[in-house]
């Protein structure tokens, strides 16, 4: 039974807190890079230890760690934490990472996609069912936030939410094209799919229907819907 967890990660990690403590679990620990800020929002938080060290981590005892620190350091956090089954935040292991940064691990690692959770993601998958053999997937993402990623992050950063919830469903993602740095073709499990992942227009902007992109196929525009075609969300 999971009675104990700790926190890696002041910002978004602070969102697995509330989870935490409506499952009934403790967060006896929050852990950060700099004292005084961790300390800070521990006490603000009301979580009795603040820790800035992963030799501390030990001493608490957790039965599960929230790894939400920047993706490019979830594989070196991942094996330092190769005892206690993990929640690690999307993206796993980034753009610099690679499948055998996890080959130390023993203990599970689970990932936190919050798709699935979306009203509308779980009325799409209730429906799903019922709609015969998917035929196509067009998937199109824009985002506007105020963050300096490249266009392959944004695709981590946003796309991969949908994405994780298309391929739970439909399978594993198989690249076909590069179209642009914003479009690919891909498959999902078998079934062709046109992605699309790029600013969204200003408010507005003609573009706003799918004219301003260039190297958008024709299917991901938001005009020419597949049987499946979540819509954007936040990071
Ligand atoms: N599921 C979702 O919808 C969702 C939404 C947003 C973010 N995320 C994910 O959550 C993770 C964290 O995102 P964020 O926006 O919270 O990131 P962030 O603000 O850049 O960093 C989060 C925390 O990690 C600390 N940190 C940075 N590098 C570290 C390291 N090497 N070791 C230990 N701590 C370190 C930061 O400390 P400093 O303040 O000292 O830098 C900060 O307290 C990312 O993987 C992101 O993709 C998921």
């Amino acid at each position: 039974m999971m009675r104990r967890a700790l926190l890696i990660g002041c910002n978004w990690g602070l969102v697995h807190l509330g989870a935490y403590r409506q499952a009934g679990i403790d967060v006896v620990g929050l852990l950060g890079r700099h004292e005084e800020p961790v300390a800070r929002i521990a006490r603000q938080q009301g979580i009795p230890h603040a820790l800035t060290r992963v030799e501390e981590i030990a001493e608490l005892a957790p039965d599960l760690v929230s790894l939400a620190t920047p993706a490019v350091s979830h594989g070196d956090w991942l094996n330092r934490l190769s005892d206690y089954p993990v929640i690690c935040e999307k993206p796993l292991l980034g753009l610099t990472g690679s499948p055998a940064d996890l080959a130390e691990r023993t203990q599970p690692v689970w990932v936190n996609y919050a798709f699935a959770f979306l009203d509308s993601a779980r009325l799409l998958a209730q429906i799903l069912p019922t709609l015969g053999p998917v035929q196509r997937v067009s998937l199109a993402c824009h985002y506007r936030l105020p963050l300096t990623f490249t266009p392959a992050q944004w695709w981590l950063e946003v796309a991969s939410h949908p994405l994780s919830f298309l391929a739970h469903r439909l399978g594993e993602p198989r690249l076909a094209a590069v179209h642009s740095p914003y479009a690919l073709s891909a498959t999902l499990g078998g079934v062709p799919a046109e992605l699309y992942c790029g600013p969204a227009a200003a408010p507005g902007s003609l573009s706003a229907v799918g004219a301003a992109h260039p190297g958008r196929p024709a299917a991901a525009s938001p005009a020419t819907t597949g049987p499946v075609r979540p819509g954007a969300m936040s990071r």
